[in-house]
């Protein structure tokens, strides 16, 4: 793991947007792994601001984002498809056949991510992954005891992530229970991943995930396994690891130096 420690969330923010726009200029047709979230909101928005002001053009990629709620049209307001096209999609001109949400109902969950497998397949697989982390350590929405071997498939939500995300549902709607997400083995398939985290609610997920050991209880811990994940930090979410002498050594200030 490359482990990246920006003075704080906007300098790490905009390190994940970097990543982005160099993985679009190497490759214009790449196809992006997204996910959704407080934590992204400031990446597409810092992609978007690149985009219209003539600094990279992303309008070609093929994306998949990591999940969505069961049974949520595309155009209900907390539906992650609606979230996508609003701060991502529609601003930089990225056409609804370029992208893929796992969208389903109680009905064809099971269809719904088996297609979605072999969509991702048949695209050529995911060139760059991007990920955030939940309190609990879940990526994706593979809570915690999630099989480290996981493929897309329907999860149940814990009641913490329906607390977290309760914030952006009015009072009188209901969190969805259900949400299909890619698996970790999924993820791990993945050529590189950019995981995100800011603030120091994220610190112990983080902790646990780069310095525990490898377990379900913190399904991100399973990327000690991927072949090249870059792990982007702010000084908060930083505050609980114990090698970080090791860390400004290797990447002082979260430059990218060394070998
Ligand atoms: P957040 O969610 O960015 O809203 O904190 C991250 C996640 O749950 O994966």
């Amino acid at each position: 793991m490359k482990i990246l420690i920006l003075p704080d969330a906007q300098s790490a923010s905009r390190r994940v947007a970097d990543a982005i726009t160099a993985q679009v200029a190497k490759k214009p047709d790449s196809v992006l792994g997204l996910a959704t979230g407080g934590t992204m909101e400031p990446v597409y928005t810092d992609l978007v601001r690149r985009a219209q002001s003539g600094g990279c053009d992303i309008s070609r990629v093929t994306t998949f984002n990591l999940d969505e709620y069961v049974g949520l049209a595309p155009g209900h307001p907390q539906s992650y498809r609606h979230f996508m096209t609003e701060r991502l999609f529609a601003p930089l001109g990225i056409r609804d056949e370029q992208t893929h949400l796992p969208t389903a109902d109680a009905g064809n969950c099971d269809q719904v991510a088996k297609d979605y497998e072999r969509a991702i397949n048949e695209a050529g697989g995911i060139d760059l992954q991007l990920l955030g982390i939940g309190h609990n350590g879940h990526i994706g929405f593979n809570e915690p005891t999630s099989s480290l071997a996981s493929r897309t498939r329907v999860k149940t939500l814990t009641e913490r992530t329906r607390e977290a995300n309760s914030r952006y549902f009015r009072e009188d709607e209901e969190i969805p229970r259900f949400a299909i997400t890619m698996g970790i083995g999924t993820i791990l398939d993945t050529a590189e991943v950019c995981l995100l985290a800011v603030g120091d609610a994220k610190a112990a997920a983080v902790a646990a995930m780069v310095e525990g050991p490898v377990s379900a209880r913190c399904p991100a811990s399973a990327l000690q396994f991927h072949r090249k994940a870059t792990i982007v930090l702010d000084e908060a979410a930083a505050s609980r690891l114990e090698l970080r002498d090791y860390y400004d050594t290797v990447h002082p200030g979260g430059a990218e130096t060394g070998l």
